[in-house]
């Protein structure tokens, strides 16, 4: 298994925040799925959304996955539908350890509609952007480890994520447990 720390998770979910967090604490080089294919395309998302449309934008995602394997041990932040897509949960967890960022769906939605231009979001209910997050639950439960991170800020998030590497990494011997 490769060793790098992949957030994965639906919009507002902070994994860019908690993932430059997470890169700085642990000494690693922070990576996001979305700026390799802004640099890529030398366009922003809400403009391949809006050029070329999102079966693009997916292919693109196919291509970044392929070139993720070149990286190691890095933390890296994926685009919310990245990881929803037949085969992805295995790909990805070849490469690192997968960690789902989770949380209440309205906190998520709220995040996620008060920061950035999201493509997804525009022109969807409430109820529709629900649906897509309750379609894409199955995949991110197939991660390695899971944070909800309802109630806590990035800070807190890192510490979790931080604490629960290391438990995997050193797991105590059988009948002990955590203090
Ligand atoms: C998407 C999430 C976005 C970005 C693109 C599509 C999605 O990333 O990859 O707009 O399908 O959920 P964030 O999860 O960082 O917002």
């Amino acid at each position: 298994m490769g060793d790098n720390v992949i957030l994965v998770g639906f919009m507002g979910a902070g994994k860019s925040s908690v993932g430059r967090l997470l890169a700085r604490q642990l000494g690693r080089c922070f990576v996001e799925t979305d700026d390799m294919i802004t640099a890529r395309e030398g366009r922003s998302i809400p403009e391949i959304f809006a050029d070329r449309g999102e079966a693009y934008f997916r292919a693109l995602e196919e291509e970044t996955v392929r070139l993720l394997a070149l990286k190691s041990g890095d933390v890296i932040a994926t685009g919310g539908g990245l990881f929803c897509r037949e085969g992805r949960p295995e790909a990805l967890r070849a490469l690192g350890t997968v960690v789902w960022l989770g949380g209440d769906f309205d906190v998520l939605y709220e995040r996620a509609r008060r920061a950035g231009e999201r493509p997804m979001l525009a022109g969807k209910s409430r109820d529709e952007v629900e649906a897509l997050y309750r379609a894409r639950e199955p995949f991110y439960r197939r991660a390695d480890l899971t944070v909800d991170t309802t109630a806590l800020n990035p800070d807190q998030v890192v510490r979790q994520i931080a604490l629960a590497l290391r438990d995997r990494t050193n797991p105590l011997p059988s009948g002990e447990r955590a203090g």
